[in-house]
C-alpha cells in the first residue's frame, strides 16, 4: 500500500516531533552524507542544519577516533545491518555526549538499499552515573575492604595470642573490635555479592550436599549470639536428602533468615529451625526459621525481598545493615530455582521459608537459564 500526500506529511511531522535526534543519509552519494536531520538532532548537536546537510555523519566524532565501535558501525554499513552502539560524540561547542546510536538501512519495494536511518539518544546522564555507581563499588572493594580486611588480621593475631599476652580488659576490647569487624566485612560483603548478581555475574558452585549439614553449619556459626541474647534454638529435621546446590551460598541464605530472627526475637524465646523433604521435584527441600518476634504487617511482606528494604522502625523492624540481606537470599534461591517467601502476622512472629528444587547432574555443568 503506497502512502497518500496526507500519511507522507503525519509521518514527517512525528518524526520533526520525536525527542531523538533523527537523520537519513544516501548510500548512493559519496560518502554516504546526510539529506535530512530533525530538530532534534539539531538541538542535540548545536550544529546548523546547512552545516550538516551534505556530509558524513562521522564529523561528530572530532578527533576521538579511537573508538572500538567505529569499526563495527564501518562493518554493518557495509553489509546493509542494523547497529545499535554507544558512542562518544561531541556537539559544536566541543561538550562530549554518549550518544546512544541506532542505525537501520532502508529498502525500497525492490529489495533495493536506498536509505541508512539513524537515530541518536544522549545518554550522557546515564552514562556519568554509571560510571559513578562503579566509582563506588569499587571504593567499597579497595579503599574499604582491603584495609577492615587488614584490621581483622590483625585483631585476630592479637585475639590467639601469638603477638603478645592480653590483660584480660585487652582481651574483652579486642573480642569487641572483631566482632564489629565481622559485622562491617558482612556489610561490604553484601553490597559487593550485590554488584555482582546485577551484573549477572555471580556464578554458583553446584555440588551434591547434605541439606541437614547447613543447618549444623548455621547453628554452630550463631549459637554464641543466641547464647547472649538467651534465645533456644530448636532444630527439627525429616530429611536427610542430599541436594544439588553451592553449599556455601545457601550457607548464607540460611545464616541471613536465622540472624534476622534473632535480630527481631525477644530475650529468651525459641527459634524453630525445619527442614523437609517435599515428594515434588520442584521443592523437594524445604528450610524454613520461625521466630517468636513481633511479626510483620501484611501490607508490608511483599516489600521485604525487594533491595535497600528496611522497614518502617515504628514497627521496630529497622535494625541496621544494608537492607540488601533478603534481596540477596532471594537472587540466590532464584539462581538454585527454588522459592522463599515468608508467612507472618503482627504480633505473632515470623516464619521464613526457601524451597530448593531437585536438580540433575546435568545442571551442575550447565546451570538453568529460564
Ligand atoms: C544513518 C547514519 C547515522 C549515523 N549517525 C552517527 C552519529 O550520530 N554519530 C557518529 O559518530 N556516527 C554516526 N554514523 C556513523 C558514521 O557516519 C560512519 O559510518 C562511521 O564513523 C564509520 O565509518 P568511518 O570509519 O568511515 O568513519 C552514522 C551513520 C549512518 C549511516
Amino acid at each position: 500500500m503506497y502512502p497518500t500526500q496526507n500519511d507522507r506529511l503525519t509521518l514527517l511531522r512525528a518524526v520533526e516531533s520525536a525527542r531523538n535526534g533523527i537523520v537519513l543519509t544516501d548510500p548512493s552519494l559519496e560518502d554516504n552524507p546526510i539529506i535530512y536531520a530533525n530538530p532534534a538532532f539539531i538541538e542535540l548537536t548545536g550544529y546548523d542544519m546547512d552545516e550538516i546537510i551534505g556530509k558524513n555523519c562521522r564529523f561528530l566524532q572530532g578527533e576521538d577516533r579511537q573508538q572500538e565501535n567505529i569499526a563495527s558501525i564501518k562493518d554493518a554499513i557495509a553489509k546493509g545491518e542494523s547497529i545499535t552502539t554507544i558512542i562518544r560524540n561531541y556537539k559544536k561547542n566541543g561538550g562530549l555526549f554518549y550518544n546512544e546510536l541506532t542505525i537501520s538501512p532502508v529498502y525500497d519495494d525492490k529489495g533495493v538499499l536506498v536509505n541508512f536511518i539513524g537515530v541518536q539518544n544522549d545518554v550522557t546522564a546515564r552514562m556519568e552515573l554509571e560510571k559513578r555507581i562503579s566509582d563506588f563499588y569499587s571504593m567499597i572493594s579497595h579503599e574499604l575492604r582491603t584495609p577492615v580486611s587488614s584490621i581483622n588480621a590483625s585483631l585476630l593475631a592479637l585475639e590467639d595470642g601469638s603477638v603478645t599476652k592480653l590483660s584480660s580488659p585487652g582481651a574483652k576490647l579486642v573480642k569487641i573490635a572483631l566482632s564489629n569487624c565481622k559485622r562491617l566485612i558482612g556489610l561490604i560483603n553484601n553490597i559487593l555479592d550485590w554488584k555482582k548478581l546485577q551484573a549477572g555475574k555471580f556464578k554458583l558452585q553446584l555440588q551434591p550436599w547434605p541439606a541437614e549439614e547447613i543447618i549444623d553449619t548455621v547453628i554452630q556459626e550463631i549459637t554464641p549470639v543466641c547464647i547472649l541474647r538467651k534465645i533456644k534454638l530448636e532444630k527439627s529435621v525429616e530429611s536427610t536428602a542430599h541436594v544439588v546446590m553451592d553449599p556455601e551460598r545457601i550457607t548464607e541464605v540460611l545464616l541471613n533468615l536465622i540472624s534476622n530472627a534473632i535480630k527481631f526475637s525477644p530475650d529468651g524465646t525459641t527459634i524453630s529451625i525445619k527442614l523437609k523433604c517435599n515428594n515434588d521435584k520442584k521443592t523437594r527441600v524445604e528450610y524454613s526459621v520461625h521466630d517468636q518476634g513481633c511479626g510483620i504487617a501484611s501490607e508490608n511482606l511483599d516489600k521485604l525481598f525487594l533491595q535497600f528494604q528496611q522497614l518502617d522502625s515504628s514497627e521496630k523492624r529497622s535494625k541496621g545493615g544494608t537492607g540488601l540481606g533478603l534481596a540477596i537470599s532471594k537472587a540466590i534461591v532464584d539462581l538454585h530455582h527454588g522459592r522463599i517467601g515468608v508467612k507472618s502476622k503482627l504480633n505473632e512472629g515470623s516464619t521464613f521459608w526457601f524451597t530448593l528444587p531437585e536438580l540433575d547432574y546435568a545442571d551442575i555443568i550447565r546451570p538453568h537459564q529460564d
